[in-house]
C-alpha cells in the first residue's frame, strides 16, 4: 500500500476514530472534575488533548497527500453539511488557543482561572470533536446523489439491463448479455437472451427479450 493509498483509505476513518475518542474522553474529564476527582480529570483531559494532537497531525497528512474532498449529496442535506463544516472549521481554529490557555492555568493551579475560561473551552471541544465525526460519515457514507440504484432492486436491475451489452454465441439461440453497471465500472453480472416461442403453441418466436437467470444457472 502507497502512502497516498494510507492517506485515502485508512486516515479519514481513523481521524473519524481520534475525534470520537476525543469527545468521550472530555465528556467523562467533565463527568470526574464534577464528581471532584482531579485525578481523574487530568489524566482523562490529557489523554484527550493526545487524541486530538494525534487527529490534528494526521488530518495534516491526509490533507497535504490527498487534498480536500468534496460532499457528494445534494439539496437540503447539501446544506446541512455546509453548516456543519463551517461552522466546525471556525471552532476548530478557536480551540486550540484556548485549550491551551486552559492547560497552562490547570498545570500552574491557577483553578478559578482555570473554571472561568474552561466553561467555553468544555462545550467548544465538544462540538469540534463530535461534528468532526459526523463531517467524516457525510463525507465518506453519505449516498452519492448520482448513485445508481442497488442490483437488489427493480430499478436497479432494469437500468443494468437497459446497458447490457448482448453476445451472440455460436449455436446456440440464446445470446449473453453481460450487464454492467450505470456509473460503475466493471460487470455485474450476465443473463442469456433468448427468443421464446408463445405460450400455448403458435409458431411465430416470441420477440427476443432479456429473460433474466442466475448467472451460475445453466443456459435454458
Ligand atoms: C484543556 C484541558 C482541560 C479542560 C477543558 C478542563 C475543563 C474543566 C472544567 C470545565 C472545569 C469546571 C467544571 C465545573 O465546574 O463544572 C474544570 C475544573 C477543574 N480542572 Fe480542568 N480541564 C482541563 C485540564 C485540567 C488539568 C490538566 C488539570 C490538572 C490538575 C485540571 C484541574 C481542574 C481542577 C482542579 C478543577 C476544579 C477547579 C475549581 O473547582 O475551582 N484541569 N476543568
Amino acid at each position: 500500500m502507497t502512502a497516498e493509498q494510507v492517506a485515502r483509505e485508512i486516515l479519514p476513518t481513523l481521524n473519524a476514530c481520534l475525534n470520537g475518542t476525543s469527545a468521550l474522553l472530555v465528556f467523562a474529564a467533565w463527568i470526574a472534575i464534577r464528581r471532584k476527582s482531579t485525578r481523574v480529570h487530568r489524566a482523562l483531559m490529557l489523554a484527550a488533548l493526545g487524541c486530538s494532537t494525534a487527529f490534528l497531525a494526521s488530518y495534516l497528512t491526509r490533507m497535504s497527500l490527498v487534498g480536500s474532498v468534496s460532499f457528494t449529496g445534494a439539496g437540503a442535506a447539501k446544506v446541512v453539511y455546509l453548516v456543519i463544516l463551517f461552522s466546525h472549521m471556525v471552532l476548530a481554529a478557536v480551540v486550540v488557543p484556548l485549550v491551551l490557555v486552559t492547560l497552562v492555568q490547570a498545570l500552574r493551579s491557577r483553578f478559578p482561572q482555570h473554571r472561568r475560561i474552561a466553561r467555553f473551552t468544555l462545550p467548544v471541544w465538544l462540538y469540534v470533536s463530535v461534528t468532526g465525526v459526523v463531517v467524516y460519515l457525510m463525507l465518506y457514507h453519505w449516498p452519492r446523489a448520482d448513485e445508481p440504484a442497488p442490483a437488489s432492486t427493480r430499478a436497479g436491475r432494469d437500468a443494468a439491463v437497459e446497458s447490457a451489452e448482448t453476445t451472440e454465441i455460436p449455436g446456440k439461440r440464446s445470446t449473453l448479455a453481460a450487464l454492467t453497471w450505470p456509473g460503475r465500472p466493471g460487470m455485474v453480472g450476465a443473463l442469456f437472451v433468448t427468443p421464446r416461442a408463445p405460450r400455448g403453441g403458435g409458431s411465430a418466436a416470441r420477440p427476443p427479450g432479456i429473460h433474466p437467470f442466475p448467472v451460475e444457472g445453466r443456459e435454458p
